[in-house]
């Protein structure tokens, strides 16, 4: 049976039927069972809004069941089990004392973008729950371990946006955290470094093809974007998972210290310092991204704009230790 679906509700797992000549887009074939998120975000970016999914094919996964339970040609997913959340390979190499630290940097990190991959899939509680126990091990790593920690904030990958995004923000604000608060032990680093990582998860509850555009977005849009840190902040209270201070990082990550940011327009002290960190990491790693319509920058260019450009958006002690990360 063919039905006719947005690019922003496909799953992983359909059987998607592309509405053109495979001349126009990346893809070797017109129709194919879809095998990852990856393959949904070409389909959005060669500009499609909606395209047909074929529902006696493609192969079983939960989530695209719940969206078509009614439909009689699928059977019940009885066969496939869930990937776990916290994949082996995470807490092997945290604790693996052979294991080199540019290797195991980037082992965990690339573990911790796997996390985030799945979590945006599927934010229950549960795997909210799950991704923070993650989240605490690899905040004792960056606490512990300065020669991971200075290969960790030297990888600086932006290939899967969001997933990607959380992790370099969880990484750089912990890092950060670690610098402003120089382990006095009024903070809860992992409380905190779930804040960090989880500070965009409200993402999924943004439309699709807004998160994925692969332009500027319109006013709209953006008023659409503006809605995230709220609703991450609601999924976090929602799973009753973070305390109150650190949800606020949720929250306040946009808010600037001149009052030109959202959702309240704060500004300068009535920013809680969580925020005000977060709220740099994500700029930083903002400007080192390359968008597609935009260059990617270095670190120094980033640097740079941020003291030359943007200086009255961030607390300037704060900022100052963030460089002298890089140092
Ligand atoms: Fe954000
Ligand atoms: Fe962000």
């Amino acid at each position: 049976m063919i039905k006719k679906i947005k690019t922003g509700d496909l799953k992983v797992g359909m059987h998607v039927v592309i509405p053109s000549s495979w001349l126009k887009h990346p893809f070797l074939k017109n129709e194919f069972d879809i095998k990852s998120r990856d393959q949904i975000r070409e389909i959005i970016e060669s500009g499609f809004d909606e395209v047909s999914v074929d529902t006696s094919k493609g192969f079983p996964i939960a989530e695209f069941y719940t969206v078509s339970h009614s439909d009689k040609h699928m059977a019940p997913p009885t066969e496939w089990k869930p990937d776990k959340l916290i994949p082996d390979e995470l807490k092997e190499a945290i604790h693996d004392k052979t294991l080199p630290s540019e290797k195991k940097a980037e082992l965990v990190y690339k573990s911790s973008v796997e996390i985030m991959g799945k979590l945006f899939e599927d934010p229950k509680a549960e795997n909210i729950k799950e991704s923070k126990q993650a989240i605490s091990e690899i905040v004792d790593l960056i606490v512990s371990d300065n020669n991971t920690s200075y290969h960790l904030l030297r990888i600086t990958s932006h290939d899967f946006y969001t997933y990607t995004h959380s992790v370099n923000v969880g990484v750089l604000s912990v890092l950060l955290s670690k610098a402003v608060f120089n382990g006095s032990d009024a903070h809860n680093m992992h409380e905190l470094g779930a804040g960090f990582f989880l500070h965009d998860l409200g993402k999924v509850r943004v439309d699709p093809a807004i998160i994925n555009k692969p332009g500027r977005l319109t006013e709209e849009e953006m008023k659409q974007m503006r809605i995230h840190p709220y609703q991450s902040y609601k999924m976090l209270e929602e799973a009753a998972q973070l305390s109150e201070e650190c949800r606020i990082i949720t929250m306040q990550h946009h808010e600037r210290g001149d009052g030109t940011g959202y959702p309240r327009r704060l500004k300068e002290d009535q920013i809680h310092v969580y925020g005000r960190i977060c709220c740099i990491a994500d700029v930083y790693d903002a400007l080192t991204a390359e968008r597609s319509y935009k260059p990617k920058l270095n670190a120094f260019e980033a640097l740079k704009i941020m003291k030359e450009e943007m200086i009255n958006h961030f607390h300037r002690d704060i900022f100052e230790k963030f460089v002298l990360l890089f140092s």
